[in-house]
């Protein structure tokens, strides 16, 4: 397989992106969470070749991504007037919303469910594909599948090769995935943690109160225990019991802290901020991956904000150490 290539998101580099995307092929480009693996969400064969590099199970579905709002009547059927409101306020933006698929929309992205996960990512480079092209574009985050997500041009290089095109729009904004929601009847219920919490969300919907009958992984497939794994163990201070030699270890802190024993140390952040943790996340545990260390030991951060989804990455990123299958 051939290897990826990096571009500078220069107005040339953008069209000539849109074109391999025109013609079927695949680009990588950024968005504000993480780095997106793209091909036009209306050409199944292009789609297959998402799933193919990404060595991504068919039963995951894709997120469809938009610049428009006129674009979203192209891929739903949904007359759902809670959308228009969800998206005046946080699209573009890191949200997903689960909405009736149209005719358009072919099987493979949804992995054949009735329902299509939509986004308007809000990077300048991203949204300038998007338009440029003229459909939307199927992306999942452009990592290999159940690895590190990728937060720069380069994280994508170390794990996908073939990939033509590489769009560089530096180190990503928000750091972790966008929030997944479903619209049920009598409010909003979230499928997977990000940037827009909970509290964000219940002053445009309300939350909703069905949990009835409601198994997660079956309302979004490609919701596992196990995701976003470094290749080296890690674990999580307070929740799994660390090897006590960790002179051949690596270890994060969530604020910066004098800690010794541990061949190499790293803090997400400067003075706490949640976000700027969220933007440290997949940076520091690809740095991790790539030192000359045997494990990894993170210290949990806050479980408020967008610390709900760090620390729901982190434990997916340890979980497949911790219970071996
Ligand atoms: O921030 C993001 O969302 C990034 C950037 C590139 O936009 N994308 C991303 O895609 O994280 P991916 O494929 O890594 O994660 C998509 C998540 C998966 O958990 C998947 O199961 C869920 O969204 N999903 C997609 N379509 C769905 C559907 N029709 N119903 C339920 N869940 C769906
Ligand atoms: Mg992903």
């Amino acid at each position: 397989m051939n290897k990826s290539s990096i571009f500078e998101p220069t107005a040339a580099h953008i069209s000539a992106a849109s074109t391999i995307l025109r013609n079927g092929g695949l680009v990588a480009f950024p968005t504000e969470t993480v780095y997106g693996l793209g091909a036009n969400a209306f050409d199944a064969n292009a789609v297959a070749k998402i799933f193919i590099t990404k060595e991504r199970p068919a039963f995951d579905p894709l997120i469809v991504h938009i610049a428009d709002l006129v674009d979203l009547e192209r891929i739903s059927s949904s007359s759902d007037t809670r959308v228009s409101e969800l998206a005046k306020v946080f699209w573009p933006g890191p949200l997903t919303i689960i909405l009736p698929k149209s005719k358009n929309i072919p099987d493979i992205v949804t992995s054949g469910l009735p329902d299509v996960a939509v986004r308007m990512p809000s990077h300048i480079v991203a949204l300038q594909l998007i338009k440029e092209t003229g459909f939307p574009i199927a992306a999942p985050s452009a990592n290999k599948f159940g690895k590190l997500s990728p937060t720069t041009a380069r994280h994508v290089m170390k794990q996908l090769s073939g990939v033509e095109m590489i769009l560089d729009g530096g180190a990503c904004k928000v750091g972790v995935e966008s929030t997944v929601i479903r619209l049920e009847t009598d409010g909003f219920r979230i499928l997977r943690h990000g940037a827009i919490t909970e509290k964000m969300l219940s002053t445009i919907v309300p939350k909703s109160q069905l949990t009835e009958g409601f198994d997660l992984p079956q309302a979004s497939p490609g919701l596992m225990k196990s995701h976003y794994s470094p290749d080296k163990q890690l674990y999580i201070v307070g929740e799994h019991a660390i090897p006590s030699d960790t002179s051949r270890a690596a270890y994060v802190s969530f604020m910066p802290i004098e800690k010794s024993g541990f061949k190499m140390t790293r803090s997400l952040t400067l003075n706490g901020e949640l976000q700027e943790a969220a933007v440290g996340l997949f940076r520091l545990l690809h740095e991790m991956e790539e030192a000359d260390v045997d494990f990894i030991v993170a210290e949990a951060v806050p479980e408020n904000g967008i610390g709900i989804a760090i620390m729901d990455r982190l434990r997916k990123a340890a979980w497949r150490f911790q219970n071996p299958v």
